[in-house]
């Protein structure tokens, strides 16, 4: 074997190559990973999960919604962890969904100096609580200049000057997220150079240069994420209130079990087994189907209002390590679809290919941060 493993090593050692973390902290569990850069690659250095459930008397999958002292106690914990073995503190943290705003709105063409006047007016609208108490950020999305896309007519029917649009996205985050997170950060012992909402941290390190729309589907504890991104652009985001733990709920119930054994009984036959006669897949099916038919309507939507296919679906997040997931999935939808693979991007040890395959999508946001620290670094 060439020197894979050498170069693997050497670089955890070598004070030379900067080392950074990126870190995700769910509703479930806190995931991390350690990255740096050789000779042009991404290199893992090391990765580790920690279950939030019981910080807060739940079991493990269960989702938590802990004071942020609790989620000290837990990064500080998985951070000493010695299997770990996290060696720096250089990191970015992504922010949930769940705890950001994000909307696409449209605008009259005009400046960006305009623009930067008439977005916090207009952002009002959608935001529920006072524009001063929120971070508001903003991108214009590019004109689709597909020559076989129709031009845009500047006269209505009646012949009246309509103005060209332009579509723009809104990202805000309330004051108070960042200062909880800023708490975590300094009272963790961190040094985060930024935030980012997850969604960007996940099209990093799940997308490839797309051309065409693509559905990501994150399948966390008690949520599912979908975002559209288009060209690299998020052009469309919404929550479902259905994840990974309704399926152990199901389980549970369904096979008179406790919740920690339905859990370890998930994660272990997936949907393939058979438990007293009763097929796992017909009682886990009912939270499937419902995320699946909820996936569906948001791809209609998006053909139906710019007149495009989504082509392509990929499935991150713990609910999707669920054996047997992605050919559910394909039998839901009319495009291709696949597990996404958050190490893809990274040069990781041979031995943990198996492992990171089995458990690999849960860390798509936290290898997503993780390459943008290192990004930030050079
Ligand atoms: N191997 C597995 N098979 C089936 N389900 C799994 C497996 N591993 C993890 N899960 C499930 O994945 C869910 C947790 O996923 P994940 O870690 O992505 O959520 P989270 O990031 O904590 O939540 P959220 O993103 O909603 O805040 C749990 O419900 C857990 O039971
Ligand atoms: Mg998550």
């Amino acid at each position: 074997m060439p020197n894979f493993f050498s170069n693997l090593f050497s670089g955890l050692f070598n004070s030379q190559s900067k080392s950074v973390l990126g870190i995700d902290i769910g509703s479930s569990s806190i995931k991390i990973v350690q990255l740096s850069r050789r000779g042009g690659r991404v290199i893992l250095e090391t990765y580790g999960e920690l279950s939030l459930g019981p910080y807060a008397g739940k079991s493990i999958g269960e989702a938590t919604n802990l004071s942020a002292e609790k989620i000290i106690e837990a990064v500080q914990n998985l951070l000493k962890e010695k299997e770990v073995n996290a060696t720096t503190r250089i990191c970015g943290v992504a922010i949930p969904f769940s705890s950001s705003l994000i909307t696409v709105i449209e605008l009259p063409n005009q400046s960006l100096k305009q623009l930067a006047e008439m977005i916090p007016i207009e952002a009002r609208k959608y935001i529920p609580v006072p524009i001063s108490e929120v971070a508001l950020d903003w991108y214009v999305i590019p004109k689709d200049r597909n020559p076989e896309s129709e031009p845009t007519p500047n006269t209505d029917r009646d012949g009246k000057i309509v103005l060209e649009k332009q579509e723009v996205l809104i990202v805000a985050l309330h004051n108070d997220t960042i200062t909880r997170y800023h708490d975590i950060v300094t009272k963790s012992a961190l040094q985060a150079t930024f935030f980012e909402i997850e969604i960007f941290s996940t099209m990093r390190s799940i997308l490839d240069q797309e051309l065409t729309p693509v559905l990501l589907i994150d399948m966390g504890a008690t949520s599912t994420k979908l975002y559209i991104v288009e060209r690299g652009i998020l052009r469309s985001s919404h929550m479902i209130n259905s994840g990974g733990q309704n399926m152990t709920n199901e389980l549970s119930k369904s096979l008179g079990i406790p919740l920690p054994e339905a859990e370890i009984l998930k994660r272990e036959k997936g949907l393939l087994g058979e438990i007293n006669g009763i097929e796992i897949k017909n009682v886990i099916t009912v939270t499937l189907d419902y995320i699946f038919s909820e996936a569906n309507r948001t791809v209609l939507a998006y053909q139906k209002k710019y007149n495009k296919n989504v082509s392509k679906v990929i499935l991150v997040g713990g609910g999707s390590a669920l054996k047997g997931v992605v050919d559910v999935a394909k039998g839901s939808f009319q495009t291709e679809v696949l597990g996404g693979d958050p190490f893809a991007k990274v040069l990781s040890p041979a031995f943990l290919e198996k492992v990171l395959r089995e458990t690999g999508p849960e860390f798509a946001v936290s290898v997503g941060v993780a390459l943008r620290c290192l990004q930030e670094l050079e």
